[in-house]
């Protein structure tokens, strides 16, 4: 079996042109357009390359965005006091802080320190919260364009075993939620799971978002899976995902490029949540 490629960029691009049209529409009832802070502590490459396409992104759509770059000895209580300050921005609908922060800064205490409101990253524990009891609000934003991704292709979860290979608060946890929230079967995979091997071959719908180049080999896939790489790592200056991607394509039925697959769908999510706050998708949260 050769598997049919999915093209998140094709399907991102298609999505953004939508959410663009939807913004001018809105913009004739409301004052202002969409408005988005970023937030970039030092100068971790990748991370860079990442601010530049979201902020791309929004100028494309029609969301305002501002880009606040500070240096990698930031402290903890200046950034929690710019966040503050863009927490009663009126014209800022979401708040984004880059990960990873530099190691004196605890992320848990910054990102929790977002308005849940404005949190279109949907990394506070109110929003993961939210989607943990099947009433989300704001979601993470790559587990979010995945499931997108899957609807937009019609292709099915429910009843299907999904397993997610990586348990990050950002990644993993929120997949798995979104899976069960669509009714999958779902089974997470971490560091301790003994006999990775085994729990991928039953999986229907395989997600794997580890960060580390060929963790899942290609010869463990359920032939017929659908398979979904989160992965992003540079080899020799090379980009590619957490398998090994022409190898995987003769065994699953779909896969996602890296890049190309799912990355244009993360940045499609941050879009659609600014909107949704902009929108007041929190409206009846306790202020
Ligand atoms: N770093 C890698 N992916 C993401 C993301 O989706 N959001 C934020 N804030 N940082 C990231």
């Amino acid at each position: 079996m050769t598997a049919q490629i999915i093209d998140g960029k094709a399907i991102a691009t298609q999505l953004q042109s939508e959410l663009s049209q939807n913004i001018a529409k809105e913009r004739k009832n409301k004052e202002r357009a969409p408005g988005l802070a970023v937030i970039l502590i030092g100068k971790d490459p990748a991370s860079q390359i990442y601010v530049q396409k979201k902020i791309s992104a929004c100028a494309e759509v029609g969301i305002l965005s501002e880009a606040h770059r500070l240096d990698e000895s930031t402290s903890t209580d200046s950034l929690l006091s710019l966040i503050d300050t863009l927490n009663e921005t009126p014209h800022i609908d979401g708040i984004l802080v880059q990960v990873p922060l530099p190691a004196h800064i605890d992320p848990n205490t910054i990102l929790e320190r977002i308005h849940p409101a404005k949190d279109v990253d949907g990394f506070h524990p109110y929003n993961l919260g939210r989607l943990a009891q099947r009433r989300p609000l704001l979601r993470p934003c790559t587990p979010y364009g995945i499931m997108r991704l899957l609807s937009e292709l019609n292709l099915p979860v429910r009843s299907l075993h999904a397993v997610v290979v990586g348990a990050s608060n950002t990644v993993g946890r929120p997949m798995a939620f979104e899976l069960l929230l669509a009714g999958a079967t779902v089974t997470i995979c971490h560091r301790f799971t003994k006999n990775l091997a085994e729990h991928v071959a039953l999986a229907d719908i395989l997600v794997v978002a580890v960060g580390i180049a060929d963790i899942v080999p290609a010869s463990w896939i359920k032939p017929g899976a659908i398979v979904i790489d989160v992965g992003m790592n540079r080899i020799n200056g090379h980009l590619r995902g957490d398998i090994d991607f022409n190898a995987a394509k003769e065994r699953a039925s779909w896969i996602t490029p890296v890049p190309g697959g799912v990355g244009p769908m993360t940045v499609y999510s941050l879009l659609k949540n600014t909107v949704d706050a902009y929108n007041g998708v929190h409206a009846y949260y306790a202020k």
